[in-house]
């Protein structure tokens, strides 16, 4: 018997206020055509004063919880993907599974930066199907806002908070890919790319927060290599083609990467999930809003084959796919 991790619901949260790029000209010298031209963004959603990321990942929780229909004391693992945790200890997991009422098993964060909910997931699927955990709730919640440079226009315009949670399940499979549930991922990083896309302070550094610091170009680069590799390993892998894939969620950083990486394997547009135009890239949130978004709106139907991938800081990178 083969143990697959299910998704049985999914829920997505974003802050109530909202900041289009005719906003952001107020602030640095920018305007909407540059925004729109070069990334795809129009608008992105910004937390308010006292608004955290654990508060976003609780919201896009509870979201999740009636998706699946199931009662969430029955949640014995939390993995929750960010690089904006409400404190630098405890977890921001804990506060999720305090605030839900959860008592049993275990809640962590993981850090990936952008690619924090591919890990994540990979992470809580290794627990599934080892038996090691029954249900699961894998989260990526961020408040990039907080660490922005709101003087730095070459990467103020480009993020967005917002937070997605998917709830897992381990359920029994054939060990094929028709069966429901994540049937492969794949988790790649690579060290020697800190000074490219980083933030310059830490509790051990500076003993500050810091602010985003990224060599754009540089990340462009790298970003249309690195996902280029890891679907192809994601589809070689599970000996499936980029023609049976239903739905593409990648992670939503720059609508030309998107562009550029759907054209390059072959799937139509029709085909893409995208939310970068309406949430900017709120990191490790992008892929599990984006998969909320269009389940909720009823384009991701039970049995469809779904493909994400993510890269971020670090670097890192991945890839799964699920059968939805
Ligand atoms: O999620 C983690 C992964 N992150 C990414 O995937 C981001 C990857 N990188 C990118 O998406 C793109 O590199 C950016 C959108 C960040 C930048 O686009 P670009 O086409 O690489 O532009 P650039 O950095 O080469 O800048 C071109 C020009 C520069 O002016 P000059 O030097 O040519 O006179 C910039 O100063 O655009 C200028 N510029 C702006 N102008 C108006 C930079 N930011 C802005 C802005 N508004 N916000």
């Amino acid at each position: 018997m083969t143990l697959r991790s299910v998704i049985l619901g999914t829920g997505h949260y974003l802050p109530k206020k909202r900041m289009t790029n005719a906003d952001l000209m107020s602030l640095v010298g920018t305007n909407d055509e540059w925004i729109v031209e070069r990334t795809g963004i129009r608008a992105r959603h910004i937390a308010s004063e006292g608004e955290t990321t654990s508060m976003l990942a609780i919201e896009a929780a509870k979201v999740a919880i009636v998706d699946a229909k199931i009662d969430a004391n029955s949640i014995d693992l939390i993995v929750l993907a960010t690089a904006t945790p409400d404190y630098t200890f405890p977890s921001t997991a804990t506060q999720v599974q305090a605030a839900l009422g959860i008592t049993g098993g275990a809640a962590f964060d993981v850090q990936a930066v952008c690619s924090g909910f591919v890990y994540a997931l990979t992470t809580a699927d290794n627990f599934l199907k080892t038996g090691s955990a029954k249900r699961a709730l894998v989260i990526g919640a961020e408040t990039f806002s907080r660490i922005l440079d709101w003087t730095d226009r070459t990467t103020c315009v480009l993020f967005g908070d917002g937070a997605g949670a998917v709830i897992l399940e381990a359920q029994a499979g054939t060990g094929t890919n028709a069966d429901r549930g994540i049937l492969c991922t794949h988790l790649r990083s690579d060290g020697r790319h800190l000074e490219k896309l980083y933030v310059d302070g830490g509790p051990s550094t500076t003993m500050t927060t810091g602010h985003l610091r990224m060599e754009g170009k540089e990340v462009f680069r790298h970003a249309v290599v690195n996902l280029a590799e890891t679907v192809d390993e994601a589809l070689r892998r599970s000996g499936l083609a980029a023609s049976d894939i239903s739905w593409f969620v990648p992670h939503q950083a720059n609508r030309r990467i998107i562009d550029a990486t759907a054209k390059k394997l072959g799937i139509d547009s029709s085909k893409v999930v995208i939310t970068v135009d309406q949430h900017g890239n709120t990191s490790a949130a992008s892929i599990p809003l984006a998969l909320s978004v269009a389940r909720h709106d009823g384009r991701i139907k039970r049995g469809e084959l779904v493909l994400i991938e993510a890269m971020g800081g670090g670097f890192t990178w991945g890839s799964s796919l699920i059968r939805w």
